[in-house]
């Protein structure tokens, strides 16, 4: 992951470049560093282990400045979170570079340079591609030269920008796997990980395709394509209204997210607010694609692999079409046997994850029909190369753990599911009848939100514990997945979910009174074969936590804790129970005292493999 912001200008970067930071610091937060070119041609740098606010601190202790520059907050791959780790790293006493994603090839590399007389500060992949370029500059060439000539070199995934004392004007970039943008400012230019990191400076961008090498100055632009032919790229504007990443009165970004949901769950509705379903909304292409489609696979990582679970369940159940389900990392590289005419849905937040790209890079026809992306990032990579897109409205999600996206992610796949159910026979009624509880979702999230004192002094009992269990059925065993997820991801308590009949085949032994179990315990067919997992909990000397709307046989009693849901269409209950589970991880970190928005080891987006 990491993130990556560079800047030539005219006038002094740095607090561009700080900026830049903080707002791609939810790609990765162990340690940050920048490098500037001062006036008299010299390096500056600064580097330190932690968030982009201890870079912050040693700038205003010790000021660096100057017209070109790079910077850099990380997410380890190789190497400890540490000082010496953290990018830009140095060659030749001239040239910098800041790095993000993995050199495959950095151990044969690093022997060849050693032997040249290179030496290593760091235990970094990187450091071999900053020889590389001072091997390259030392012999005499330029730094673009420099920089196409080392990129030959690489295997594996990367964004690069670099910076040499030589060509003090200049910066250099490369993109290869990991993503990069260019901002076109008047009279400067910049480079990103993620256009949002530039939107305080310009509202032009251009995305960079695979293999392209860039050189910015002040006042040019150039690209070359892998084969070293300058191309020109399409350049685009993007709307004034910046997203502005603000916590408001709310103490953390997740806290606002999840209070957010209401109203994103009604901008991803979008026309079908007040209008049917049609087609379109998925892309132009989309009703000739859908009308060939037999069954589907469904790609992705994460919380976004939890929503695909959820719609397998909507997909066959009321759509009547078969459904795969596969987390990415083990879909891109399995041997598969393909079922014709497979439509691929890719599910991705960020629409910039490595492995799910890579799954859709892979699927290619006959073995698919064609591809969709649910993602909530426009211009992403995904979005780019994919047949089909529904954007989610979430608006941008900056906790790293993921909540209006997964339940925007679940409106959107009940919208695929009537967009193909209809050409599997969906009544018109029950179409109707879905969309219209659809457009009522809003207001039911809204009743559990106002649950959050409730759930708060039930979070109250975890804060102790090192281990929850979750239990679920039918489509909502996904949801205790889900919410095993966000607890253990925030709050570093040792989670995990079961399919509630599974207990008894191994689990139920770790039951006891220290080890809370959490029934994501709705209304539903199986409502009953639930109770009966749980009574089996119960009489092992478990505590249970229920989320239940129909409290009857449920007492409140000792061992057992109900939280009241309200009644809502049973469709919907995925994402109540959802936002209730959300609110229980958030409280019980927050008491736990945690970081809730930038969780331990773990990083926004996740860029490599
Ligand atoms: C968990 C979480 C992650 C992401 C996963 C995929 O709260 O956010 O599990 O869901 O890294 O990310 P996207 O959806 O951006 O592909």
């Amino acid at each position: 992951m990491c993130g990556i912001v560079a800047a030539t200008a005219r006038r002094e970067v740095s607090e561009i470049l700080l900026e830049g930071l903080r707002r791609l610091e939810y790609r990765g937060y162990d340690s940050a560093g920048m490098a500037l070119i001062d006036n008299e041609h010299h390096l500056q740098m600064h580097k330190q282990q932690g968030k982009v606010a201890v870079l912050e601190q040693s700038q205003s202790m010790q000021p660096i400045l100057g017209c070109v520059g790079i910077a850099h907050t990380r997410w380890a791959t190789h190497g400890e979170p540490s000082a010496a780790n953290a990018h830009p790293h140095i060659s030749s006493q001239r040239v910098a570079l800041v790095h993000n994603g993995i050199i495959e090839n950095h151990v044969q590399l690093r022997k060849e340079l050693k032997a040249e007389g290179f030496e290593f500060t760091s235990a970094t992949d990187t450091e071999v591609v900053v020889h590389l370029l001072g091997q390259q500059l030392n012999a005499g060439h330029s730094l673009l030269h420099a920089m196409q000539a080392t990129v030959k070199r690489l295997e594996g995934a990367y964004a690069l920008a670099a910076i040499d004392i030589k060509h003090p004007e200049e910066v250099v970039a490369a993109r290869e796997g990991s993503p990069l943008v260019v901002g076109v400012g008047i009279g400067e230019n910049f480079l990103a990980s993620d256009q949002m990191a530039l939107r305080q400076v310009t509202d032009r961008f251009i995305y960079l395709e695979e293999g392209d090498v860039v050189q910015a100055t002040p006042t040019h632009l150039s690209i070359f394509a892998r084969n070293g032919e300058p191309v020109t790229r399409a350049q685009t504007m993007i709307s004034a209204a910046v997203e502005v990443a603000d916590r408001g009165e709310f103490e953390h970004f997740m806290l606002k997210e999840i209070y957010e949901q209401p109203s994103a769950l009604s901008a991803t509705l979008g026309a079908v607010a007040d209008g049917p379903l049609i087609d379109e909304q998925f892309g132009a292409e989309a009703a000739a694609l859908f009308d060939q489609v037999e069954t589907v696979q469904i790609v992705a990582c994460g919380t976004s692999f939890h929503a695909g679970l959820v719609a397998r369940y909507w997909l066959e159940d009321i759509a009547g079409i078969p459904c795969d389900v596969e987390v990415a990392s083990e879909f891109r590289y399995r041997k598969r046997k393909q079922h014709a005419n497979t439509l691929l849905v890719t599910v991705s937040q960020s629409g910039e994850t490595a492995d799910t790209l890579a799954a859709l890079r892979n699927a290619t026809e006959p073995q698919f029909l064609g591809s969709l992306v649910i993602s909530n990032v426009d211009n992403s990579s995904l979005v780019r190369e994919s047949d089909l897109v529904f954007l989610t409205r979430a608006g941008a999600e900056i906790g790293v753990a993921s909540t209006k996206a997964f339940t925007t992610q679940l409106v959107a796949f009940l919208l695929l599911t009537v967009a193909l159910g209809r050409r599997h026979g969906l009544d018109e009624k029950i179409e109707q009848q879905l969309l219209d509880e659809l457009r009522e979702l809003p207001r039911w999230v809204d009743q559990v939100l106002q649950l959050d004192r409730d759930i708060q002094r039930m979070s109250e009992a975890f804060i102790q514990k090192h281990h929850a269990l979750f239990l679920g059925r039918g489509v909502h065993y996904p949801i205790a997945m889900e919410g095993a997820l966000k607890l253990k991801e925030i709050s570093y308590i040792h989670a995990e979910a079961y399919p509630a009949g599974e207990l008894k085949h191994g689990p139920l032994a770790l039951v006891d009174a220290d080890m809370p179990v959490v029934a994501v315990a709705p209304n539903d067919d199986l409502l009953e074969k639930l109770k009966s997992n749980l009574e089996e909990v119960r009489s092992r000397g478990g505590e249970l936590y229920v989320f239940a709307d129909n409290v009857d046989g449920f007492q409140d009693e000792q061992q057992v804790h109900v939280l009241p849901m309200p009644h809502c269409p049973e469709r919907l209950k995925p994402v109540l129970y959802t936002v209730a589970l959300q609110l229980l991880s958030y409280h019980v970190a927050l008491q736990k005292g945690t970081d809730v928005d930038k969780p331990r080891n773990l990083a926004k987006s996740v860029t490599v493999e």
